[in-house]
């Protein structure tokens, strides 16, 4: 459904905000990320299973990186438990332990490289390559590992696209609606419209909805944004 190619991050202090947020933006969206802040909150499953009640789908962001077994233990018990998407860090045996026991219906998205990371961070993390050559190496590998899909900011998605294809999932945070220029922590920034044209199949939007005035009038604008996004997707692809 197009109107999922949104998800909306519940980046609020508690479940009652989370679910408060959802029932506030209504038919907007119907795809939740539920992060950190609200698993240090408490009542994290409780939560997700209420949205998924409630007919939501739900994206659980807890970025998993431990040893392979302990990834593997989380992994299981996160299945069957109505969540949609699940990330990992991108290390081949972290990926390939979530991928093997992530059950029929959730999916293992692989972090390539933070959206709020630059080249001088990457430095600091002793990564001595450019953004692009880590995202698309590590995304090849999560392929291999048996992954779904990637987390990956806009500017790589081209990149991504003509060297995978589109065997691989790929989700987008980094957003930045154009008639918003606030960029918060977020250093690889791209619109709504132009994260899908150039192929992404969702977006990740936090601030720029639930910070704004009015959260459902700024997911609609998104939503009409990533419609736009996908005519200029097809446009592309048509033939001349
Ligand atoms: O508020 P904003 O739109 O910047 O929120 C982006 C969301 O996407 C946050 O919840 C953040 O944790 C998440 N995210 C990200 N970059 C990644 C993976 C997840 O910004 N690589």
């Amino acid at each position: 459904m197009s109107r999922d190619r949104l998800i909306v991050a519940l980046d609020v202090p508690a479940p009652s905000d989370a679910l408060d947020l959802a029932d506030q933006l209504g038919d907007a969206a119907g795809f939740y990320k539920m992060g950190m802040q609200l698993m240090s909150a408490g009542g994290y499953m409780g939560l997700a299973e209420e949205l998924a009640r409630r007919g939501h789908k739900v994206f659980a962001d807890l970025k998993l990186f431990d040893v392979p077994a302990t990834v593997a233990a989380a992994v299981r018990g996160l299945r069957d438990r109505g969540i949609e998407f699940l990330t990992v860090h991108g290390n081949q045996a972290i990926m390939e332990a979530a991928a093997n026991n992530k059950g029929a219906r959730m999916k293992i998205l692989a972090v390539t490289a933070l959206t709020s990371l630059d080249r001088g961070d990457l430095d600091d993390l002793g990564f001595d390559c450019e953004i692009g050559e880590l995202v698309l190496s590590r995304a090849r590998r999560a392929l291999e590992a048996g992954c779904d899909g990637v987390i990956a900011s806009g500017r790589e998605l081209p990149a991504l696209r003509q060297a995978l294809g589109r065997r691989l999932l790929v989700v987008t945070p980094g957003i930045r609606p154009i008639d918003n220029d606030e960029t918060h922590d977020q250093k690889r920034v791209v619109t709504p419209a132009a994260a899908i044209a150039k192929g992404a199949d969702h977006i990740v939007v936090g601030r720029p909805i639930n910070a704004a005035p009015d959260p459902r009038e700024a997911a609609l604008k998104i939503q009409g944004e990533i419609s736009r996004g996908l005519r200029m997707r097809l446009r592309r692809s048509a033939p001349n």
